[in-house]
């Protein structure tokens, strides 16, 4: 039954508006849509800026009429106050097919600077609610004619004066409002429509009212203060702030040039991605930075067409090598800044700076340091919709006060802590802070490099460094800077015990940087396993369970590999000799590189929680811990043996049937082989007694396993 009711009524539909509507649509407007709504607009050319009008009109599915197309225009010049006495000709004489249609609503908008932010539906709720036959948008100022304003209703709230640029109402009223037209095409049609609104009886049996709070018209004109942009799903739609509505028809009416809504571009940001504000990212890697990877990875990952972004990039690592290379072409452009420049911080982010305050096309200067974990994707979208000039989010150090902000400045200008600042960072109060010192990450508006923050160089003051010197200059304007922690954005890398005398350097950042370490080098799916998920028993007693990326996996070896120094396997050996190791091997051991202590951590932090799980009642201790290598013309497998341990963890560091062919390990006493171990996954088994086990031959190739003996 339902179903029948719904074709029908999407049969009705269908034929009263002539279009197909989305589903959506009806269902949401069941009386509404029943209605007739037509567009009435004029275009005698078909300008980029109709075809921009009609795709709006077409995205939500309204249904327009175009009038005057190919006719010549008359109506003056637009940017000219008088003028546009033409359109009104053509809508008088257009209303004439719709006499005898009462229930008709009519929308009548220009078209060349005009779009859509949302479809029939909400429009017509809107007209209903405005209880007038016939809506006219509003304006703050007054125009042609500035004497008529005491003659304007006083309003309490909102604009207070009309505007021809676009109006809703009945067929009738319509019809009756130009009726009394007889003006010549360049006479002024917005002196036209003022003149009968200012006329009280004539505004009252026409039945006029204006949309002061911009529920329906948003003429941009003077306005842009008052507009944001707001990301909802995957569109875009301007918000007025002032009255807290979302109009429906945006007008991009006057000498509109700013920022943010500005150019005929942004309308179209309104309706499509591609057409969002332009930002230009400035990346400063000014002193060693741990996990640089990751860091182009996050940003690759950030929520915002690439082709909306230009990239400025200072200090020129390895990791921005392969990254422009394989993703370079992706951004609108990308400039980097490398040593041989010899450009120092404070210049560098000047520059950066510049190149946004010098382009027209840029709304937006972005400045992020290399060691900024950025991690919510909608980092830009969210700082561009609080509509500020200088704002940063809150990223702070992992479970420390340490923050990209100070609450209060002390003096003599340098930090003081402000009674609220623990509550902002540990986001126990929440919102937008006018603070006296950001930075790390933050958002600069063009606009205001262009107007209050137009000095070149805003890096320098005294002795100050660049971002002390920044903020500095930005308090000194008069503008403030914002901190905003309404959501979780990410973190800052600690810096200090970064070494840098290892070929991956990462892998030693355990101590310093845990989590980042855990999110570059830990299976995805160690978790599940934690959680008893996922762990397998390949042969009795022997557990199997995911634990490195191939990332950790390819640095270990890689890292074994660049030491190069493998023990013969002869008996030579001092650890042998020291009874530890009952089988010679062709290894390296981890503290032969230097990395014991964080090996030790590694096993502590993320083999222990598992191993008390599986084996209870067992403290774990570790003693050797070393990576192996077989290869058919060194090693090619081990005889039989115990392990000098309780347990032992062999986890494989690279893949079977690609690096290499053969091997796995094969426990006697079951008669139980592990023929194809997994890349980053662990085996955990008994050492002695009952575990007697073999290494099987590799027969091409090179495999590695970092192995540990636990409890010995
Ligand atoms: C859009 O704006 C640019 C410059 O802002 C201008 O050159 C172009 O003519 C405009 N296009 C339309 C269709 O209005
Ligand atoms: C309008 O056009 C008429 C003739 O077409 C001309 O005489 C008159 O000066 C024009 N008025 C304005 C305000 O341009
Ligand atoms: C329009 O008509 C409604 C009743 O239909 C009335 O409440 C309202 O005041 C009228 N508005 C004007 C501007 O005359
Ligand atoms: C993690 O587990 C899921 C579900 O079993 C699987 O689809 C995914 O590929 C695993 N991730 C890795 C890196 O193996
Ligand atoms: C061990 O298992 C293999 C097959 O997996 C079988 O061929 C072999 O005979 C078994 N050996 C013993 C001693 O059971």
């Amino acid at each position: 039954m339902e179903l029948y009711l719904y074709i029908i009524f999407h049969f009705i539909t269908t034929i009263k508006l002539g279009v197909e509507t989305t589903r959506a649509e009806y269902l949401l407007c069941f009386h509404l849509c029943a209605e007739n709504l037509l567009v009435l607009t004029v275009a005698t050319k078909q300008t980029e800026g109709f075809q921009r009008f009609r795709r709006s009109a077409q995205f939500f599915n309204y249904k327009v009429q175009v009038l005057g197309l190919d006719e010549e225009w008359q109506g003056g010049d637009d940017q000219q106050p008088a003028g546009g006495g033409q359109k009104v000709r053509l809508l008088k004489s257009a209303l004439k097919q719709y006499v005898d249609k009462e229930d008709l609503i009519i929308l009548f908008v220009e078209s060349y600077d005009v779009l859509f932010a949302s479809g029939p539906t909400e429009l017509l709720k809107k007209f209903k609610q405005a209880k007038s036959k016939v809506v006219f948008s509003a304006e703050n100022y007054i125009y042609p004619d500035r004497k008529l304003e005491a003659k304007y209703p006083r309003v309490r709230d909102g604009k207070r004066f009309l505007g021809s640029g676009g109006f809703i109402g009945y067929a009738p009223n319509l019809k009756k409002l130009v009726e009394e037209w007889k003006g010549q095409d360049n006479d002024s049609d917005q002196l036209f429509y003022t003149s009968i609104f200012l006329d009280p009886e004539k505004r009252e049996s026409i039945n006029i009212s204006l949309d002061h709070r911009s529920r329906i018209f948003q003429n941009l004109n003077g306005a842009l203060d008052e507009i944001v942009l707001k990301f909802e799903n995957s569109q875009v739609r301007a918000r007025n702030l002032l009255y807290d509505t979302l109009p429906v028809v945006i007008h991009g009416n006057g000498p509109t040039k700013v920022s943010g809504l500005s150019q005929n571009k942004s309308y179209d940001g309104i309706l499509c991605d591609e057409a969002l504000p332009m930002i230009l990212i400035g990346i400063f890697i000014e002193q060693p930075t741990p996990f640089l990877s990751q860091f182009f990875l996050r940003l690759r990952n950030l929520h915002y067409p690439k082709q909306r972004i230009q990239l400025f990039i200072h200090n020129h690592v390895s990791e921005v090598d392969s990254f422009v290379e394989e993703h370079g072409k992706e951004y609108l452009t990308v400039k980097v800044i490398g040593p041989e420049d010899e450009m120092e911080n404070a210049e560098a982010r000047n520059l950066g700076m510049d190149l946004c305050r010098k382009d027209p096309d840029c709304d937006y200067y972005f400045s992020l340091d290399a060691e900024v974990v950025l991690k919510n994707t909608e980092t830009l979208r969210i700082l561009i919709e609080q509509n500020k000039l200088v704002i940063a989010p809150l990223v702070s150090r992992h479970e420390k006060l340490w923050s990209n902000f100070w609450g209060a400045l002390s003096p003599d200008g340098y930090y003081a802590r402000s009674e609220d600042y623990v509550d902002i960072v540990q986001r126990r109060r929440i919102g937008l802070w006018n603070v006296p010192y950001i930075s790390s990450v933050y958002m600069v508006k063009a606009k205001a490099l262009h107007l209050e923050l137009d000095q070149g160089d805003l890096f320098h003051s005294g002795k100050l460094d660049a971002d002390m010197a920044f903020c500095h200059n930005v308090r000194n304007q008069g503008v403030f800077m914002y901190l905003t922690n309404r959501h979780q954005f990410g973190h800052i890398l600690s810096l200090e015990n970064y070494q840098t005398s290892h070929l991956h350097n990462d892998l030693w950042q355990i101590f310093s940087n845990p989590e980042d370490w855990r999110e570059k080098y830990i299976h995805e799916n160690y978790t599940a396993a934690l959680k008893g998920k996922l762990i397998e028993m390949p042969c009795p007693d022997v557990y199997w369970f995911p634990i490195f990326t191939d990332t950790a996996c390819d640095e270990l070896v890689e890292e074994m590999e660049h030491y190069g120094q493998w023990s013969t396997g002869d008996n030579t050996d001092s650890r042998i000799q020291g009874g530890y190791e009952n089988v010679p091997t062709i290894d390296i051991h981890m503290n032969q590189i230097g990395f014991e202590r964080e090996w030790y951590k590694f096993l502590l932090d993320y083999i222990a929680p598992i191993t008390e799980k599986l084996y209870p009642g067992y403290y774990t201790k570790f003693e050797l811990a070393f990576v192996v290598r077989y290869k058919p013309d060194e090693q090619p497998s081990l005889m039989p043996h115990h392990d000098a341990s309780t347990f032992t963890i062999n986890i494989a560091l690279n893949r079977v049937g690609i690096d290499y062919e053969g091997g796995g390990c094969r426990f006697l006493r079951y008669n139980c082989s592990i023929r194809a171990p997994r890349k980053g996954w662990t085996l955990m088994h008994p050492g002695r007694l009952t575990h007697y086990h073999e290494g099987l031959p590799t027969t091409k190739g090179t495999r590695y396993i970092a192995v540990s003996f636990l409890d010995p």
